[in-house]
């Protein structure tokens, strides 16, 4: 695998390639990631992963500074997925000046549930997304579902720009107990991590009402926010949601429920496609 750090590298290795399949991260990787990387595989015919921690996504009071960043074992893992190439830039490669045009998506999807927990994080993604892609040249990306508003805020960004890449997304990995995977994981202390499944539990129990044919989405979703709160859980949202836009749930649409909950200081995402 060859391991790029500058534009000029990267553009000089991807010269020969027609069809580069593109694996964005923030590093740290684990299981999810790799399976992204060995599904771009058979998509293109170079596998290109990044890995950039996105100042520009993350809040004033987020943990940007305290990011895993784990280069070294990143790279052996990537490797051993099948990843021909890593571009890893530093911040002064990839904003060489202050990043003063940034994309603003659609407040309708982007300014509920993530969205309005965290302002500006979307803005921050497409605007790395955006950036990663063109730098890559890529004509597929893969994304892991368990951001799934992120996914969907891609997928759109990519339409409303014409950009000539297709965005796939793969199931989101799970621990043995059902948590899933996330480098955010690695916050979590021993008592912490005993627990953290319950954010997926408690998603799949709303998961099997609906299934089972209970349309009371507003009381499912409080039934599951008290769930987290007894637990000692501070969530954010539990939300039934349409998949296609994340609008409202109408009986006769596919849906998804969303939650996002902290866990001591660490803030948890999961979602579940019903
Ligand atoms: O999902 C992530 O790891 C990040 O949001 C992404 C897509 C790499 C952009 O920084």
């Amino acid at each position: 695998m060859r391991i790029v750090h500058t534009l000029a590298d990267l553009r000089q290795h991807l010269l020969p390639f027609r069809h580069p399949a593109v694996v964005p991260t923030m590093g740290n990787l684990h299981a999810g990631h790799l399976a992204l990387v060995r599904a771009a595989k058979p998509l293109g015919d170079v596998t290109v992963a990044t890995i950039f921690v996105n100042r520009l996504q993350f809040g004033p009071k987020e943990d940007f500074d305290s990011y895993p960043r784990t280069l070294q074992a990143d790279c052996t893992q990537l490797e051993a997925a099948g990843c021909d190439l890593l571009f890893a830039p530093s911040e002064a490669e990839l904003y060489p000046q202050p990043q003063t045009f940034t994309l603003q998506p659609d407040p309708a999807l982007a300014g509920i549930l993530e969205g309005h927990f965290r302002p500006g994080f979307f803005t921050g993604v497409c605007t790395v997304v955006l950036k990663l892609l063109a730098c890559t040249q890529a004509r597929s990306a893969l994304f892991g579902k368990k951001d799934y508003q992120q996914l969907l805020i891609i997928r759109h960004m990519v339409r409303q720009f014409a950009m000539p890449v297709e965005i796939l997304g793969q199931d989101t990995h799970r621990e043995a107990d059902g948590l899933a995977m996330s480098s955010r994981n690695g916050y979590l202390s021993v008592a912490e991590r005993a627990q953290a499944a319950l954010l997926a539990r408690t998603l799949a129990q709303c998961a099997q009402a609906v299934r089972a044919g209970n349309t009371a989405f507003d009381v499912l979703e409080n039934q599951a926010l008290q769930t987290l709160r007894d637990a000692g859980w501070m969530p954010d949202y539990v939300a039934i949601r349409r998949q296609s836009d994340l609008q409202a749930a109408r009986a006769d649409a596919p849906l998804v429920v969303l939650g996002a909950a902290r866990l001591g200081t660490t803030r948890l995402i999961d979602n579940l496609e019903i």
